[in-house]
């Protein structure tokens, strides 16, 4: 991949680990500055190491901590695109779900992923421009056995998207929604239900990498002016 030839300062959430993280990496060695939240910071530290030096701003915090955010709030005045990316998950059968897994998922994945968008969100519309990226999941669209908690928040998040792109068009704020399958990251590694075990086993597919969900991020960021790639689905091959 050639780097780009617009250079952005790009906020990621979740950029610690997995997809956020491969975003971070690829966007920097294009050329981006990004900026790089999570709340491990050995995380982040490594994820800078890797990056071209100076390339990656981190900034760390918990996405529930208002105060993290009202601090933060300088950061995001500088940003041009923003990936909305941090996101949790807990999957097991609805009836084995406790009220707080269920409240946990929609506390991070829908609460804290709006509130950190409209703050976002607040500059771009002074800057009449902007770029936001909601990484949902096939999992906004369909329903899947174990994973009922997680499905209802990324339908959710994609409805907020969507209802954000409505908004936002009219300041020359895009919004694209990336849409993965099961991505290869430790983002499952909390669910230890036995019935999840045993499909998890039973799969027969090879879950994406980040990188591949890296790239129809970069895709979409370097859509012409004009365009704009309001959903992105991924598909594993043979996960269908
Ligand atoms: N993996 C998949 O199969 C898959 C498929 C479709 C969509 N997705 C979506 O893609 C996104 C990234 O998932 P992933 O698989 O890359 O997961 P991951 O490897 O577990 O990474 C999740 C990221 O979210 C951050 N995060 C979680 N809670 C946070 C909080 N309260 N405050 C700040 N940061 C928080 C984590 O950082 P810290 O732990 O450092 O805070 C980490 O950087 C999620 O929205 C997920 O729903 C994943």
């Amino acid at each position: 991949m050639s780097a780009s030839s617009q250079k952005r300062t790009v906020l990621v959430s979740g950029a610690s680990a997995g997809i956020g993280r491969a975003c971070a990496v690829m966007l920097a060695r294009r050329g981006d500055t990004v900026i790089a939240m999570g709340r491990r910071v050995e995380a982040l530290q490594s994820l800078a190491n890797e990056a071209p030096a100076g390339s990656i701003e981190i900034l760390p915090g918990d996405l529930n901590d208002k105060a993290y955010l009202d601090r933060a709030d300088g950061h995001f005045a500088r940003c041009d695109v923003f990936i909305n990316n941090a996101g949790v998950l807990r999957y097991a059968p609805l009836m084995d779900l406790s009220d707080d897994d269920i409240a946990w998922m929609f506390q991070t994945n829908v609460m804290a992923a709006v509130q950190l968008t409209r703050r976002v969100a607040r500059h771009m519309v002074a800057r009449q421009s902007g770029h936001i990226v909601f990484m949902t999941s096939i999992a906004a669209r369909e329903i899947y056995r174990l994973a009922s908690g997680y499905c209802a928040t990324k339908h959710a998040l994609s409805a907020f998207a969507r209802s954000f792109r409505l908004e936002l068009q009219g300041f020359g704020i895009k919004v694209t929604e990336v849409a993965p399958g099961m991505v290869d990251t430790n983002i499952r590694e909390g669910s230890d239900h036995p019935a999840v075990v045993a499909a998890m086993q039973a799969r027969r597919f090879s879950p994406l990498t980040s990188d591949e969900v890296a790239s129809a991020v970069v895709y979409a960021l370097e859509s012409t002016p004009n365009l704009c790639p309001d959903l992105i689905e991924l598909r594993p091959l043979g996960s269908v």
